[in-house]
């Protein structure tokens, strides 16, 4: 994007990177959760905020359906509008483990072009996690019964049916939901940020 304001002066912050760190007892990061609708990113994501919080961790979970109902009230599902929504939540995601936070995310981010952009918000922060159950398993969960409905056209632009989802070519993490339990899931999750971020 554009930025629009000119004469623009970048403030320094005078609190450390590392003082942050010594506080929290671990270091910031943007832990972006990628899949399908029905994959398990929002309950894998919150069942990991909670064991992490419950370790002491400074931990958020920014998802989709929150998001769009205040920061993004504004934007659908057409590409453009899933490129801004993706563009803003990479954008609060870097400022939040900036701050010092482990942030992780859940949105579809269907499209490979977009979540780069989010990890060079972030830089060395950052890191791709892979939800990756099938189509054919989504589908047959389909928690919310939008899959149902977006084969009925009731829904259009729904991803998997008749918009794309391009899996990520090289994520830090895959957790495959439909050939292990959430709950192992949760487990590789975990220890992968601990390992990630330090003990906490
Ligand atoms: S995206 O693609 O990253 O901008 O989407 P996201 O912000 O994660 O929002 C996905 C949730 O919105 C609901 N929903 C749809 N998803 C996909 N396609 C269409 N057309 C659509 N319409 C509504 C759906 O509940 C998604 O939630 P999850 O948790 O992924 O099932």
């Amino acid at each position: 994007v554009t930025v629009k304001g000119s004469n623009l002066m970048a403030v320094a912050h005078r609190v450390t990177g590392a003082q942050r760190k010594a506080r929290n007892g671990h270091e910031g990061a943007v832990i972006w959760l990628t899949g399908l609708s029905g994959a398990g990113k929002s309950t894998i994501a919150i069942e990991a905020e909670s064991r992490l919080f419950a370790l002491g961790y400074q931990v958020y979970v920014l998802d989709g359906d929150n998001v769009r109902a205040g920061l993004n009230a504004n934007l659908g599902f057409s590409p453009e509008d899933r490129a801004e929504n993706i563009r803003r939540v990479g954008e609060v995601a870097a400022l939040m483990a900036d701050a010092g936070l482990v942030v992780v995310t859940a949105f579809i981010s269907p499209y490979r072009s977009d979540r780069d952009r989010a990890r060079k918000a972030a830089g060395a922060r950052f890191c791709e996690v892979h939800i990756s159950a099938d189509l054919s398993v989504c589908e047959e969960r389909d928690p919310k019964g939008l899959y149902a409905r977006a084969r009925a056209g009731e829904i259009q632009d729904f991803t998997g049916i008749d918009a794309p989802y391009e899996p990520p070519e090289a994520p830090e993490l895959v957790l495959d939901t439909g050939r292990e339990t959430a709950e192992a899931s949760v487990d590789r999750l975990v220890d992968f940020i601990r390992a990630r971020v330090g003990p906490g």
